[in-house]
């Protein structure tokens, strides 16, 4: 993690984490240009083909574009997608588990907080390395199971179950969470993304970070078990082969 990542960047990540529900173009906006940022640590992103998989509303369109790169997004749910209106312009419908891209079309394939969404997260994964170029990057981060936010709303009771953790919620608030463990949120490890990106012949795996965390505290990612508690949001950086 290069040192820009410092701990007040940290600190006002989560300041605007706080403010995802009410202010949700004020969160995304500070986590779309962090995550410029952190990808231009990486790859120089002008004048490249980004494809944002799950990228909701497109959130991250504009921060990319002011990059200097050509935006797609692919989102599967049509609210998601119209969430602020209109759907972003270069966004297809369509799941990341089966791109309708083409083999080494794009230069960056992004995603970020959609793998524990996703049914088959690690046929996602293999998707992402297919549709990047080779020497091009792919860029996958996501909250694991075990990570305080894990359980998102219902969380901190999904550390008793995902299925506990839901009834909960239903019982106390009558309504079923937006994140139903099973149907629209799974238990995904950092530990097997780790493992799908070293058992898959086409990437080199450059990274694995703690998201938000600074520079100084990249380290807890690559510690086993410690990782799947304390990293909050892990990103893997991966190089097509
Ligand atoms: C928490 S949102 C993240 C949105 C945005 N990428 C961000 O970082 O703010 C999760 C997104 O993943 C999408 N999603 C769920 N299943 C998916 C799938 N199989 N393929 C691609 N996206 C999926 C959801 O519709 C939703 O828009």
């Amino acid at each position: 993690m290069d040192r820009s990542a410092t701990f007040a960047r940290s600190v006002s990540l989560f300041r605007a984490f706080r403010l995802e529900q009410s202010d949700p173009e004020h969160f995304y906006g500070v986590l779309a240009a962090d995550s410029i940022a952190q990808l231009a640590h990486w790859v120089d992103l002008e004048g490249t083909t980004v494809l944002d998989v799950g990228g909701g509303a497109g959130y991250f369109a504009d921060a990319f574009r002011a990059a200097g790169t050509t935006y797609f997004g692919l989102e599967p749910d049509a609210g998601e997608m119209t969430a602020r209106g209109t759907a972003e312009p270069g966004t297809v419908r369509g799941s990341g588990e089966e791109l309708p891209v083409r083999t080494g079309a794009v230069d960056v394939c992004y995603s970020s907080n959609v793998l524990e969404h996703v049914r088959r997260p690690w046929a996602m994964a293999d998707e992402m390395v297919r549709v990047t170029r080779p020497g091009g990057l792919v860029y996958l981060s996501y909250t694991p199971w075990l990570s305080p936010h894990g359980g998102h709303e219902t969380a901190p009771w999904h550390y008793l179950g995902g299925h506990r953790a839901r009834r909960r919620f239903r019982r106390r608030t009558g309504a079923e969470p937006k994140n139903r463990f099973g149907e629209s949120l799974f238990a995904v490890s950092a530990g097997g993304a780790v493992r799908w990106a070293r058992s898959c012949p086409d990437v080199d795996l450059l990274a694995v970070l703690p998201r938000y965390h600074p520079w100084w505290a990249a380290w807890v990612a690559r510690v086993p078990g410690l990782r799947e508690f304390a990293s909050w949001n892990v990103v893997l950086v991966l190089r097509r082969r």
